[in-house]
């Protein structure tokens, strides 16, 4: 069909997937879970962002109980750790220990942020009304923490098939953002 083949259904996500990889942090003030998560994006400029955290994983409940956690953004240089943060759970092993990842103590939230990363983002749990049918929370920043020093661009996207990509040139269109202009300044 001029040129397009078709492409599965099941398999759009890997499409308009990569946002940042991202670990969550959540506390329930015994155990520090810390997990993957790269199905998330922003919804509002005011701080509302998506994620989408299942009752698969340990963190589900402890998001549930205490609705606060830490999105933590990791740079390219924790991509490994990163998916074997995924691949493990809190309930068998302490991965702030086993991952060497330093918990820091944030200004809103029980969870720790992840000194490690080059970008923390506090939160709480805005709604959860879609968290039943498609495990997806609503948050709303509380504060937010990044080291100036990282070098730009530095987070890595995941393709959805266990390959990822990190960023590539930085393309400057601000000049036209013209309908945008008060975002780019
Ligand atoms: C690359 C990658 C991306 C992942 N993305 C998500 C996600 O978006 N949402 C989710 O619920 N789980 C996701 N997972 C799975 C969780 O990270 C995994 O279940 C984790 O080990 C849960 O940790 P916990 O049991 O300590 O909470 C991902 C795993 C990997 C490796």
């Amino acid at each position: 069909m001029n040129g397009f083949v078709p492409y599965p259904v099941r398999e759009t996500y890997r499409l308009i997937e990569p946002g940042p990889t991202v670990l969550i942090s959540t506390s329930d003030g015994v155990r520090d879970n810390i997990m993957t998560n790269a199905f998330n994006m922003p919804v509002r400029h005011d701080g509302i962002l998506a994620v989408i955290v299942g009752t698969w994983d340990t963190s589900f409940a402890t998001l549930q109980a205490t609705r606060q956690c830490v999105i933590g953004i990791p740079g390219a240089d924790l991509m490994r750790t990163t998916v074997q943060v995924g691949n493990s759970s809190s309930q068998d092993l302490d991965k702030w220990k086993h991952f060497g990842l330093t918990r820091v103590p944030g200004v809103s939230v029980a969870a720790p942020l992840i000194g490690e990363c080059v970008a923390n983002i506090e939160c709480k749990v805005e709604d959860d009304s879609l968290v039943e049918d498609y495990s997806l929370w609503l948050l709303r920043t509380t504060a937010a923490w990044i080291r100036p020093d990282a070098v730009p661009a530095p987070e890595f996207h995941h393709r959805g098939n266990g390959t990822f990509t990190t960023n590539g040139e930085l393309h400057d269109l601000s000049d036209e953002m013209t309908k945008w202009k008060y975002f780019t300044d």
